[in-house]
Order: structure tokens, then sequence, then C-alpha cells
């Protein structure tokens, strides 16, 4: 099943999400549904609070990006559970877009390196580092979960410039190839 995405402005994108229990109801269905969601509307990655749930669940699949960095090819990942235990490296400006705010995209700074602790599907648990392209994809997921979007991170300046956008954003005002939710619930 594809689930419509969450636009900015709705209050679920700004909830810290909750922990998932090693017996939460169907589960499997949630992760293909995750998955399903994403391919729709060609996203890198999706985070649960992104179709309306607030729990702690992101998936990713960087084989669109395949091309021009070689790495993500194979990065198909589902994290529950997890936690950036630690943030390294310098810290670098890459352009960034999400599904939840159809049409803007910005440079956001972040760390160049992260170290994650996670289950997979199958709860696995796993202690992984990652640089380049997948510490940016993660660390843009994982914000999710914490309810911080990446416009949150650029600068006063650069936020008061994409103010009327944004507005514009919670109000219906963008189009989007894929169903939404707006904050009023329309
Ligand atoms: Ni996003």
């Amino acid at each position: 099943m594809t689930y419509p995405i969450y636009v900015y402005g709705h209050p679920v994108l700004r909830k810290i999400a909750k922990d998932i229990e090693k017996d939460h109801p169907d589960l499997d269905t949630l992760i293909a549904d995750m998955f399903e969601t994403m391919y729709n509307s060609d996203g890198l990655g999706l985070a649960a609070p992104q179709i309306g749930k607030s729990l702690r669940i992101f998936v990713i699949d960087g084989e669109p990006l395949g091309e021009d960095h070689p790495e993500m090819k194979d990065f198909k990942k589902v994290y529950i559970n997890p936690r950036v235990v630690e943030r390294k490296g310098e810290i670098v400006p890459m352009n960034e877009g999400c599904l939840s705010l159809p049409g803007i995209h910005e440079e956001v700074d972040r760390e160049s390196e992260l170290r994650i602790q996670y289950y997979d599907q199958e709860w696995n648990y796993h202690d992984e580092v990652y640089n380049g392209y997948k510490a940016r994809v993660v660390l843009h997921e994982y914000d999710h979960l914490d309810g911080v979007l990446f416009t949150d991170r650029l600068s006063p300046l650069r936020r008061r410039l994409i103010k009327g956008k944004l507005n514009d954003l919670t109000r219906g005002k963008f189009t989007a190839d894929y169903r939404t939710v707006l904050p009023a619930g329309k």
C-alpha cells in the first residue's frame, strides 16, 4: 500500500517519534509499505513520521544515486530504533531535498561521518560507521525521528529567504506527483 506523504507544517513531522516494540503488529507490512511509498514518490529515504506514524524507523534505497555514487548502489536498508552515537569529520554542505518539502532544495551543513546503532527488519543489531553520501542520507532521515527538518539547519538568513515557500507548503500551494497530507488534514 502506498501512503500519502505528510507535508511541512503537519505536527506529526515535529514529534519525537517513539521506539518500536519487538511485537509491533504488522511490522513487515509497514516496512514493505514504506519502501513502496518511497519508490512511488522517487525518494531515496523515507521516515515513518512522513507517512503520519510517529515511530522510530526509516528506510533507505540509494540505488538511484548509484551511477554518480557507486557506494550507494546496493545501499538498501531498514533502520529500526536507530541511535546515532557519534558524529564526526568535517562539516560539509550538500544539496538536500525532502518528500515532505516538495520543491525545496537547499545546501545543508552536516558532519561527514557518523556511527549508528540500530536493528534491521529481522531484529539483528548493527553498529556501523558511514561517511560521504551514506552519512548524509542517514543523518537526514534520522532527523525526521526527532522532529527535525532540513530547513531547520539552514542559516537564519537562508531560512528567511525561503519563508514564503515554506508558508506556501503549509497552505497546499505546491505541486508534487505523489499524494500528500496537508497540515490542515485536507
Ligand atoms: Ni526528508
